[in-house]
């Protein structure tokens, strides 16, 4: 079965990539697609997002099922339109459930017989979150255990130019 790996990824974690190579190992084919949150205000662009998830996948040469784009719409009119019929999300705690059942119950609705799967984040990286590390990097702490050279890298031409 080919999959979705949908989410914002403002910026993509070493959370997100633990549950991606579990999933590459386990599904045909892994998409991660980087979609915009209505509820989210971003610190990168969709461009600029899939470009960090380009770079983390370059490295993953030993997965060769895993593939990346963006879309400015709906999740399941992407599904439909590619031929998805299901999608992956992490949990962390609790505290993810409520939304990601309502994510999942809606997505079902619209699209008779979606699927969402559900990993749970290595304990590791279980309070690792995009907000978190943008916390920690605007105030000059160490987000190298959370994130990507190559992200670091992204964050720091950021704040550059809003001074
Ligand atoms: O990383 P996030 O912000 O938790 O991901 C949420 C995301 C982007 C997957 C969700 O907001 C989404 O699917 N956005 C696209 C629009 C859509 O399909 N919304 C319906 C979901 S109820």
């Amino acid at each position: 079965m080919k999959i979705i790996y949908p989410g914002s990824f403002d910026p993509f974690t070493y959370g997100h990539y633990d549950v991606l190579m579990r999933a590459a190992k386990n599904f045909e084919e892994v998409r991660i697609l980087v979609l915009n949150n209505m509820q989210k205000k971003y610190m990168f662009s969709i461009t600029e997002r899939l470009n960090i998830v380009k770079d983390y996948i370059k490295d993953a040469k030993e997965q060769k099922n895993i593939t990346a784009d963006t879309y400015e719409g709906l999740l399941i009119d992407y599904a439909k339109k590619y031929n998805y019929k299901a999608s992956l999300r992490g949990l962390r705690a609790v505290d993810d459930f409520e939304m990601e059942l309502q994510m999942a119950n809606a997505n079902r609705t619209l699209y008779k017989n979606f699927e969402t799967f559900f990993l749970m984040t290595d304990p590791n990286f279980s309070f690792v979150s995009s907000t978190v590390v943008k916390q920690v990097i605007i105030h000059g702490g160490d987000v190298s255990l959370w994130v990507s050279d190559y992200v670091i890298e992204m964050f720091e031409k950021k704040l550059n130019e809003s001074m």
